[in-house]
Order: structure tokens, then C-alpha cells, then sequence
């Protein structure tokens, strides 16, 4: 079996972060998004993964490179056409995929625990297709099924008036039939295939659909509240791999906790670090207090700040007198307080569809 791993789109949710770096390679508990989906297609023992992405990306296989780092191999599929929805771009990887049953990820999806069971379900019940199902509270945001008597009937995308409380996620089973289904469907208004369309198609068709409930913890990194929740999250699931202390760290700070601190990092004497907290390398951090389920970047610089339930990316600074919680800074931004300077007042510069609460 194969696994084709989704990289392209635009994340317009998710500006402006995402003007400057792929959204799979956002980085949550300080690892690029996307290396959560390897892993996972890893542990269930598939080798081979092509993963999309748009026509000229050269980050993510800059950031991901063979796979071999992952035990995996890495094949990269350009979505040539554009950004047509992500079912268009599985049907362009057929050639990879050729006849055999594959995964579908979509790289912008995290879990807990292992996808196995799905592809054992597909496999023990023979079906075309195999749908993870997550109860969420706002299922206008995603695919979703209607359910009768345990069998799907249809599914609906992003509906006014959802059929059920459950989300298609974004993991997928299925078997060559998928192809047939997308020579069928139509693009939407938007111009986009939508992948609710090939489950429809499939069930009407009379192929075997089954579903299997995700009943631990599942995100779509769709907002920023969503990177937020999921950093905090991985960091909560991974708080084992941790009290990893790489740099140096000054008699008199206080280390409590799940907490990994990376190579060149020093920490300076009056600072407080109550995890899960994951920091970078050639970080400076002194007089500062950081509290849980922060994940702070390589080369950041923090002083006299107080930082909680936030994500700090590489190169920011936090200036003195700053409280930030539950925040995204940016590459190389810069956080600082205004009240010493005249005329006092709040000075932004802030970028294209950017969030500010003060
Ligand atoms: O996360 C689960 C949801 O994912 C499902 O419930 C929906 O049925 C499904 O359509 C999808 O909805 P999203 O609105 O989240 O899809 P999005 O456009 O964000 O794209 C999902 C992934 O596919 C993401 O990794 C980006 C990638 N992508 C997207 C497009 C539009 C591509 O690789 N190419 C594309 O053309």
C-alpha cells in the first residue's frame, strides 16, 4: 500500500503566516506540521508516499527531503492546474498510486494514536473506501456524512444544515474506484473538486463505504486557534520525550515540568519555565516567566515578558513589560511595549488580514 500525503492549497485562514511559509510547515511543538502525517503513515508500515504540492514549491522538499529521516520514501507531485481542490490533485498522482489501495492524509490534519485501524478495517471488510469520522460542534466547517442504521448515505460538504454531528477528517482509505469516481463529479462553484463529491458518488455507485469514529483527539489546523490548540496538544503527547536540556540554563531558574531545551539556549538566572514548553536553539530567554503549552522557536530573544499558550516563531524577539498568551508572532517579529517612548499609544505594523487584540 501507498500513502499520498496532501501539501498544497493556499491557507488563506491562516494569513499572515502564511504569506511567508507553506502552512504544512507551520511548526507545532517546534516540528513542521507536516512530519506529524509521516510519522503516523510510518508507524503503519507504509513505505512509499508522494506528497502534493503546488506547481514550483521547492520548501517542502527542501524541509523533508528523501523521507529517509523518517524510514519512508518520498516522492513530491506537483498539482499542475493550480490549487483545484485536493481530490484533483489525487487524481493526478495516479500514475503513482497506480491500481493499489491507498492512504490519503491531508498534511494539514493531526491525530493521537495510530491509523492502522483503518487500513485493517478496509482491509477485513473489503471496502472501496474507508472514511475516519470525528464528533465535532461546528460540522458546517468540514465534510459530512448522513448515517442510517450504521451505513453512510451520502455526505455533504461544509453544509448550512449538517446531517449529523460528525466530520469527514482527513484521513482516507481507498481502493482504485476513487478514479472512476473523480472521471464522474464535477467541480464546484468555487472551481474546486470536493472530495465529499467522489464519497457520494461512490456509495450511490453501490461501492462498499465504511467509516471507522476517531474517539481520541483530532484536528484540522484550520485557524489560528486551531495551530494554537494543536501545539498545545503535541506538546501535552510528546511532554514524555522531554526534560531534554541542550543548552545552558542559569543557577536560579526554575525548570518545572515537561520542558526541551535546545542546543546554544541559555536561560538567564530570574526566569521561570513551567511546561510542556518546547524552545529552540541560540534562544536567549532572561527575567521572563513561560508558562505552558509554548513552543518557542530557534534564535528567539525574550526579556522581562511573560508568555503563555503561545507559539513563538524563529528569529522573534519579546521585549520587556509584554503578557502574551494565547499567540502566534511571526518570523523575525518583534513584540515591545511603547509606553517609554513619546507620544505613548499603541504603534502596529501589522500585515494583510492580521488579528490584534490588545
Ligand atoms: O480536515 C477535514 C476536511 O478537509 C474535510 O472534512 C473536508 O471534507 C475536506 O474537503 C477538507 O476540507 P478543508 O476545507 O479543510 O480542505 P482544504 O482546502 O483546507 O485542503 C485540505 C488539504 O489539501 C490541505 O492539506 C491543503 C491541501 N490542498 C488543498 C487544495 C484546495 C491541496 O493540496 N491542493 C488543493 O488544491
Amino acid at each position: 500500500m501507498k500513502a499520498l500525503i496532501t501539501a498544497g492549497g493556499r491557507a488563506t485562514r491562516l494569513r499572515p503566516i502564511t504569506w511567508t511559509v507553506n502552512k504544512h510547515l507551520v511548526p507545532l511543538a517546534n516540528k513542521p506540521m507536516i512530519s506529524f502525517a509521516i510519522e503516523k503513515i510510518a508507524e503503519a508500515g507504509v513505505k512509499e508516499v508522494g506528497v502534493l504540492i503546488n506547481v514550483g514549491d521547492t520548501e517542502i522538499e527542501k524541509a523533508l527531503g528523501d523521507g529517509s529521516a523518517y524510514g519512508v520514501s518520498l516522492t513530491y507531485i506537483e498539482q499542475t492546474g493550480g490549487p483545484m481542490g485536493f481530490a484533483h490533485g489525487v487524481n493526478l498522482a495516479r500514475e503513482f498510486l497506480g491500481d493499489e489501495p491507498f492512504v490519503l492524509y491531508l498534511g494539514d490534519n493531526i491525530i493521537l494514536g495510530s491509523i492502522s485501524r483503518f487500513i485493517e478495517k478496509f482491509e477485513r471488510e473489503k471496502l472501496s473506501c474507508l472514511l475516519a469520522l470525528s464528533k465535532v460542534k461546528d460540522p458546517q466547517r468540514f465534510g459530512v456524512p448522513e448515517i442510517k442504521d450504521g451505513r453512510i448515505l451520502r455526505v455533504e460538504e461544509k453544509p448550512t444544515n449538517p446531517k449529523s454531528d460528525y466530520a469527514v477528517t482527513g484521513i482516507y482509505v481507498y481502493d482504485k474506484n476513487f478514479f472512476e469516481a473523480f472521471a464522474n463529479i464535477k467541480p464546484s462553484a468555487r472551481g474546486e473538486y470536493d472530495i465529499s463529491d467522489i464519497h457520494t458518488w461512490l456509495i450511490e455507485q453501490g461501492h462498499p463505504v465504511g467509516y471507522e469514529e476517531i474517539t481520541g483527539w483530532w484536528k484540522d489546523t484550520g485557524t489560528p486557534y486551531d495551530l494554537l490548540e494543536g501545539n498545545a496538544l503535541l506538546l501535552n503527547e510528546r511532554s514524555a520525550w522531554s526534560v531534554r536540556v541542550e543548552g545552558e540554563v542559569a543557577a536560579g531558574a526554575v525548570i518545572r515540568g515537561a520542558v526541551s531545551i535546545g542546543k546554544g539556549s541559555k536561560i538567564g538566572p530570574s526566569t521561570v519555565i513551567r511546561g510542556p514548553v518546547a524552545i529552540g536553539s541560540n534562544v536567549k530567554i532572561d527575567n521572563a516567566y513561560i508558562g505552558p503549552y509554548t513552543s518557542i522557536g530557534d534564535d528567539v530573544t525574550i526579556e522581562g515578558a511573560d508568555i503563555e499558550y503561545s507559539m513563538i516563531f524563529g528569529g522573534a524577539t519579546v521585549r520587556p513589560g509584554c503578557r502574551v498568551i494565547e499567540s502566534l508572532i511571526g518570523k523575525n517579529a518583534v513584540v515591545e511595549r511603547s509606553e517609554s517612548v513619546l507620544p505613548k499609544g499603541h504603534k502596529l505594523i501589522v500585515g494583510d488580514n492580521a488579528r490584534v487584540e490588545l
